[in-house]
């Protein structure tokens, strides 16, 4: 029928809408007060509407008799073959014709279109390719392949008559989503979806229509967000002396490859104090301050875990801490303070009189009283 609607030129945009209105009808049978429940239709015309005289005409109009010995009587809803039957003449003809017009009735084998296994997260800012195929090649011409984001329906890109349609596409979606045109001829109908935005996240939906039928496939879209959390509080006590583990993770769909830099940086004084960059950390990049105290917990970084251990903690650690992770397009810090550096008391000198030996003595940091050695 499209295709028809192309040969007879009528403007893309007019056929889209007729398209529209043929397709997708739920129909409902109700008795009494039982109604079924709905089944779709995508063949025929709808009865009573100003459209359906005029679309069977087009609809109609190749079927018409092979034959001089038969004619064709068409109905909305069934065909009458009339043939003259003379004597002694065959009922080749006859057979012939309806033989031929059971053809043309005839709906031919469906096909199927794929799409991805599973939901697709898509980069911020970045490309996705919106996956969806037939694994034989179908006729370009009479092809519609229709790309639609649901709730709230939008157009995003669609093929028809030959050609893509970019005219008809959601303002939202113009120049950033596209066919592989090359493509289409080889039953790849995938679209890539450029400057993806968080709104570009739902279910979308790639219908293929042609004269052999029509089947679709569905394609969910997260958009990828970045957050990066320190749990379990973000005040830290230490011990001077003493080792602690500042947190970082990243809760979000990133997938580890994904994370391009991450960095802890005390942020009072704007030391780095850790730099992963590229799968790895790069040592040098670590302030004089750090070297050697810190290191991040290698086996955990696939999982999103950036807490890195600080090691022989000092006096001058006291302070505000800044995590941030860098993904190509997004980048999300968090922040943890390391406050109340504890003096352990047993290396606090101490002096004192026993009050046997009457000589000063000295609590060492072992917690053994030596005496002190000092000239009488
Ligand atoms: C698409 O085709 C497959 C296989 O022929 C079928 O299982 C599926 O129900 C069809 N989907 C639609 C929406 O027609
Ligand atoms: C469709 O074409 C695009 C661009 O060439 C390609 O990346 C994608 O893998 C193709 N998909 C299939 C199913 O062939
Ligand atoms: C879309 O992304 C391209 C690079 O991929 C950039 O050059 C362009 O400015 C972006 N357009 C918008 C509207 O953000
Ligand atoms: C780090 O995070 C883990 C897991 O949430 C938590 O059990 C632990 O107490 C945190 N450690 C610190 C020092 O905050
Ligand atoms: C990160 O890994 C370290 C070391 O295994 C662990 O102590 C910490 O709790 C982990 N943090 C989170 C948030 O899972
Ligand atoms: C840290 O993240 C906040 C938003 O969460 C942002 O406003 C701020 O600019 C970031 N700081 C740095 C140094 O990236």
């Amino acid at each position: 029928m499209i295709k028809k609607l192309h040969h007879f030129n009528i403007f893309p945009f007019l056929i889209h809408w007729v398209h529209c209105f043929l397709r997708d009808r739920p129909q409902t049978v109700r008795v009494g007060t039982v109604t079924s429940s709905s089944t779709i239709t995508n063949t025929g015309s709808p009865q009573g509407c100003v459209l359906s005289p005029f679309l069977f005409i087009p609809y109609t109009n190749d079927c018409v008799s092979p034959s001089s010995i038969t004619t064709y009587f068409k109905y909305s809803d069934d065909t009458a073959i009339l043939a003259l039957l003379r004597p002694k003449q065959s009922f080749c003809h006859y057979q012939d014709s309806i033989s031929h017009t059971m053809v043309h009735e005839q709906s031919p084998a469906g096909f199927h279109v794929a799409g991805p296994p599973g939901p697709l997260v898509a980069p911020l800012g970045g490309t996705l390719l919106l996956p969806c195929f037939v694994e034989t090649p179908l006729d370009v011409q009479g092809l519609e392949v229709e790309w639609k984001r649901t709730n709230p329906d939008a157009l995003v890109h669609l093929f028809q008559g030959g050609e893509s349609r970019p005219e008809s596409q959601y303002p939202a979606y113009k120049n950033r989503a596209d066919f592989f045109t090359p493509e289409i001829p080889r039953g790849n109908f995938s679209i890539l979806l450029n400057n993806v935005t968080n709104e570009d996240a739902g279910i979308y939906r790639c219908k293929v229509y042609t004269d052999q039928g029509t089947n679709e496939t569905a394609v969910d879209i997260n958009v990828e967000y970045l957050v990066v959390m320190t749990r379990g509080g973000n005040v830290l006590s230490a011990s001077v002396g003493g080792e602690v583990i500042l947190n970082c993770s990243v809760d979000s769909h990133v997938p580890p490859e994904e994370f391009e830099e991450v960095t802890w940086k005390k942020t009072d004084k704007d030391l780095l104090v850790l730099l992963f960059q590229d799968g790895q950390v790069i040592q040098d990049a670590t302030h004089e301050m750090y070297k050697d105290r810190v290191e991040l917990f290698s086996a955990e970084i696939p999982k999103g875990n950036f807490s890195f251990k600080l090691k022989d903690v000092r006096t001058e650690d006291k302070g505000e801490y800044m995590c941030e992770v860098h993904t190509k397009y997004l980048s999300a810090n968090s922040t943890v303070v390391l406050q109340q550096l504890v003096q352990p008391l047993h290396r606090v000198p101490l002096a004192l009189w026993d009050g046997i030996t009457d000589e000063p003595q000295h609590l060492s940091a072992d917690g053994i009283i030596e005496p002190i050695d000092a000239s009488p």
